[in-house]
């Protein structure tokens, strides 16, 4: 049977996908970030993850004010990497399994958790970054990647609760589908920042760290906290961390942590990532 091992969260900040493509990890301003991911990348090279299911939110790019899906399940062969208006990240071609797509969306669905499904979308930062991050510059990521599209763009976004529902709900249909499969997931996006506005670059230490502590060990507490708690304390862009409790409601009560790192700033944003792995 396929199974959800272990959990993953990242702030995708695009500054840290160009500093990785065009050579500058080493930097003073950029070495710190990247030595926060060193732990995760080797980890991941002996965990040999099968298909990464990857909770992000579209800037815009595939998306606009046409159409505002609330939850996204890309169901295609792959993904193209977007042009953010500097052309597509030479980045390797996201691959689905398309098998697992189709029965998430089947599962998940028919248990009365309306997700859209979508054929035709270009990934951007909040999806690419992250993998960046994990695998570094490879020919070809190494697993399979079913993209689930969060907004958190346009008001109004889905609550913690429903996105940590939304997590139980997949980790249901991962364990019965009927193929070994080991099955991360991943949380992107976050943590505190604000890109507009007075409050441009807002960053809440404090708030942050309360977030780390409460989703490793309290996540049923903390998905009750409501959508203007994030954008008051986390700032605008900070309701990205809704994707985090995605994540986390697919793993286990209890969980391991391998793995945090807490950084500022990166770009404008305070960086955050973990690591859990599922007890069993
Ligand atoms: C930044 C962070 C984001 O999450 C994003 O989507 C865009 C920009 C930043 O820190 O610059
Ligand atoms: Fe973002």
């Amino acid at each position: 049977m396929a199974k959800i091992t272990a959990g993953v969260a990242t702030s995708h900040v695009p500054a840290i996908g160009a500093a990785i493509d065009l050579g500058k990890t080493e930097d003073d301003y950029w070495q710190p970030v990247f030595k926060g991911y060193e732990f995760a990348k080797s980890w991941i090279q002996d965990e040999k993850p099968d298909v990464i299911i990857l909770v992000f939110n579209d800037h815009a790019s595939a998306f606009s004010q046409d159409i505002i899906p609330t939850f996204v399940i890309g169901c295609a062969e792959e993904f193209q990497p977007a042009d953010e208006g500097w052309g597509p990240r030479k980045v390797p071609v996201v691959k689905n399994h398309t098998k697992l797509a189709s029965h998430l969306a089947q599962s998940v669905i028919q248990s009365d958790f309306d997700i859209t499904i979508v054929n035709k979308m270009d990934v951007d930062h909040g999806l690419t970054v992250p993998l960046s991050l994990m695998f570094g510059q490879p020919e070809e990521w190494p697993c399979k990647v079913i993209p689930i599209a969060v907004n958190v763009v346009q008001y109004p976004p889905p609550s913690g609760s429903r996105c940590f529902a939304l997590g139980k709900a997949i980790r249901e249909a991962v364990d019965c589908f009927d193929e070994d499969l080991n099955v991360q997931i991943w949380g992107t996006g976050g943590m505190s920042h604000q890109l507009q506005g007075p409050r441009a670059g807002l960053i809440n230490k404090e708030f942050d760290i309360e977030f780390l502590n409460d989703i490793v060990t309290d996540p049923e507490t903390l998905a009750k906290k409501p959508h203007i708690d994030y954008v008051r304390y986390a700032g605008s862009e900070g309701i990205e961390l809704v994707m985090w409790m995605v994540m986390r409601g697919a793993l286990d009560q209890d969980v391991n942590q391998l793995q945090r790192f807490y950084h500022v700033p990166a770009s404008n944003t305070a960086v955050g990532h973990l690591v859990l792995e599922n007890k069993k």
